[in-house]
């Protein structure tokens, strides 16, 4: 397994990839709300951007249809959009969207509330991103690639939720996915040590029920077994001798 660990020049362009993938996220967010179709998300997601002069590097990755997966309620990741399925109130929705500046990656995914959502589903959203922030607390040279995975774990557990096992986060650079893979729930083994230079991207999958996952017949959408609630948050981080940059955040 070889990881890249980036330039000085190469840092600067995934910085600036990030910047633009934060600008793609909070305008797509005030898109959300009910009555919209998924298409409808994607169709605008696409347009932000293009007009970035960025390429969205999902569209055709290996022969995925869109520019933005959007998955709602029960559907963990990988949703296809379609001009057929409205976002009503109260629904939950995950837009995961990533670019291509000039060569440079990134990738990010929000779950948002459409209209007003139930208690339940607002805390799975909260507790969802905030194992992210719990995890990237050992996204620090020097420690282990499997430190993360086992901070999202202890936190999330305790809710009672279930962390995605069939998914996991991933290096990015001049490719989406590149090594090392990164499980969202404990390792027995340390993994790799981390070094300043990696760009990373971590993205906790969490149900309220059951950890176990399925396939729909178009091959992509993931759905949770049980039918439960399932939401996801990713950001694009590069690793450093301190804190870690998130790099699709303002
Ligand atoms: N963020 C997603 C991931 O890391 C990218 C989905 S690839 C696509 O798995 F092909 F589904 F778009
Ligand atoms: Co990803």
């Amino acid at each position: 397994m070889a990881v890249s660990i980036k330039s000085a020049r190469e840092i600067e362009l995934m910085r600036e990839a990030g910047r633009l993938l934060a600008e793609v996220h909070e305008e797509l967010g005030k898109a959300i709300k009910p009555g919209i179709s998924t298409m409808d998300i994607d169709v605008i997601g696409e347009k932000l951007i293009r007009e970035r002069d960025c390429v969205p590097n999902f569209l055709h990755y290996n022969g995925y249809p869109a520019s933005i997966c959007v998955s709602v309620n029960d559907e963990v990741v990988h949703g296809i959009p379609s001009k057929k399925r409205i976002l009503k109130e109260g629904d939950i929705v995950s837009l995961d969207a990533g670019l291509i500046y000039k060569g440079y990656h990134s990738d990010a995914a929000r779950t948002h509330g459409v209209g007003q959502i139930s208690p339940q589903a607002q805390k799975l959203i909260d507790v969802t991103k905030q194992s992210f922030f719990e995890g990237i607390k050992y996204a620090v040279a020097g420690k282990h690639l499997y430190d993360i995975s086992n901070a999202i774990d202890a936190y999330v557990t305790p809710f009672g939720y279930s962390i995605v096992r069939d998914l996991v986060g991933h290096g990015i650079g001049t490719k989406l996915h590149e090594d090392p893979q990164i499980p969202n729930f404990a390792q027995r083994r340390k993994g790799i040590q981390l070094q300043a230079g990696m760009t990373l991207a971590i993205e906790p999958m969490i149900n309220i029920g059951r950890s176990d996952v399925e396939w729909l017949a178009d091959d992509w959408t993931v759905v949770t077994e049980d039918g439960t609630l399932s939401a996801h948050y990713e950001n694009t981080i590069l690793i450093t001798d301190g804190e870690p940059e998130i790099l699709t955040m303002f």
